[in-house]
């Protein structure tokens, strides 16, 4: 092999050198460290080419060699501590706290919107001296619908589409047997709202398969329509927040209330006019009521001769989409926290 010349060292060297300038990170660093030092690397190769030399030559070029790698291996020393630094700066970087920062907050809850409007309508009815009552959501026949004088068969059975669990029970269609519960265990007077979640195979912009009624019921010795009227006619305009709501009642239907009748206020959208919203009739129903049929009381041994009553029932959504001004029901369900934080 031929000598190897100062000159073409010292350029070697140079160029190393010039590597490991280029090294911008600790893995890269390292394959420059492997590619000069490493077995096969090209200071190493060198190395192992002297001894093709003359050992005169041998021993200059080896001492110029061996004193190129130690600087080689200082440089890649500094350079490695230089990077590790610079490496813990950048990860101290990222997992910075600023403690500056404001926190993220904690959401505060709040009521839904029909619990809201159920609590209202419950509230007005215990300021007007009514208690509250309860029954279960599961009911039997006989509470849901036959003491409600719709025996089997009864057509009036075929407005409720029912859910019917076994033996036979049912998810309650309407908060009607609360009255019937009430009056077997306290018998009269009485005086109560019962509230609560009833049930109806039904699903759209109106209806949801659950929903939520309140049941007024008073039963006495005198209990009768004008009180009915009044109180009804009172509340409606409670509720809808207008002294001078108009309130109409219209001749209608139920099995377990004779005579019967809807509710209508003004349209609360219109003013009246005619809109979507009342269907361009200019009025809303929003309950159903009646005197409580004299089969109702005998069916909780109460002797119609010496006791009447009237009830009410309403659907609270209904109410909840016309003072908060919701066209779609099922939104109420769906739990869009926007929606939801709109009636904050
Ligand atoms: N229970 C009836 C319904 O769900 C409402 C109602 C209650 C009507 C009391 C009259 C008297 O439709």
């Amino acid at each position: 092999m031929q000598a190897i010349s100062t000159e073409e060292l010292s350029s070697f060297k140079e160029q190393c050198l010039r590597e490991l300038e280029k090294a911008s990170n600790l893995e890269m660093l390292e394959a420059v460290r492997v590619g000069l030092l490493g077995r096969k690397g090209a200071v190493t190769q060198r190395l192992h080419a002297l001894g093709d030399l003359a050992p005169e030559q041998r021993r200059q070029a080896g001492a110029v060699l061996n004193a190129i790698k130690a600087e080689l291996q200082e440089a890649i020393a500094l350079r490695r501590a230089a990077l590790e630094a610079q490496a813990l700066q950048e990860k101290m970087r990222e997992a910075a706290l600023d403690v500056t920062l404001p926190g993220r907050g904690g959401g505060v809850g709040m009521l839904h919107p029909v619990r809201t409007t159920l609590w209202r309508i419950s509230d007005y009815f215990v300021s007007r001296g009514f208690v509250m009552a309860e029954g279960p959501e599961v009911e039997d026949d006989f509470h849901n619908f036959a003491a409600l004088n719709m025996p089997a068969d009864h057509p009036a059975r075929a407005m409720h589409d029912t859910f019917y669990l076994e033996n036979g029970f049912v998810l309650r269609t309407h908060t009607s047997p609360v009255q019937i519960r009430y009056l077997e265990s306290h018998g009269s007077p009485a005086r109560i709202i019962a509230a609560g979640r009833v049930f109806r195979r039904d699903s759209d912009l109106t209806h949801t398969p659950m929903f939520h009624q309140v049941e007024g019921l008073v039963v006495d010795q005198q209990a009768n329509m004008a009180d009915l009227f009044g109180e009804l006619e009172a509340f409606l305009r409670h509720f809808f927040e207008d002294v001078n709501l108009d309130v109409r009642f219209r001749p209608s239907y139920f099995p377990f209330t004779e005579p019967s009748a809807e509710v209508d206020v003004r349209c609360v959208a219109c003013g009246g006019k005619g809109c979507r919203i009342c269907k361009q009739s200019g009025w809303l129903e929003v309950l159903g009521c009646g005197m409580v049929h004299p089969n109702v009381l005998s069916h909780v041994g109460l002797c119609a001769d010496r006791h009447q009553g009237y009830a009410f029932g309403l659907g609270v959504e209904r109410l909840a989409m016309l003072v908060y001004a919701v066209s779609d029901l099922r939104a109420f369900y769906e739990n869009d926290l926007l929606f939801l934080a709109s009636f904050r």
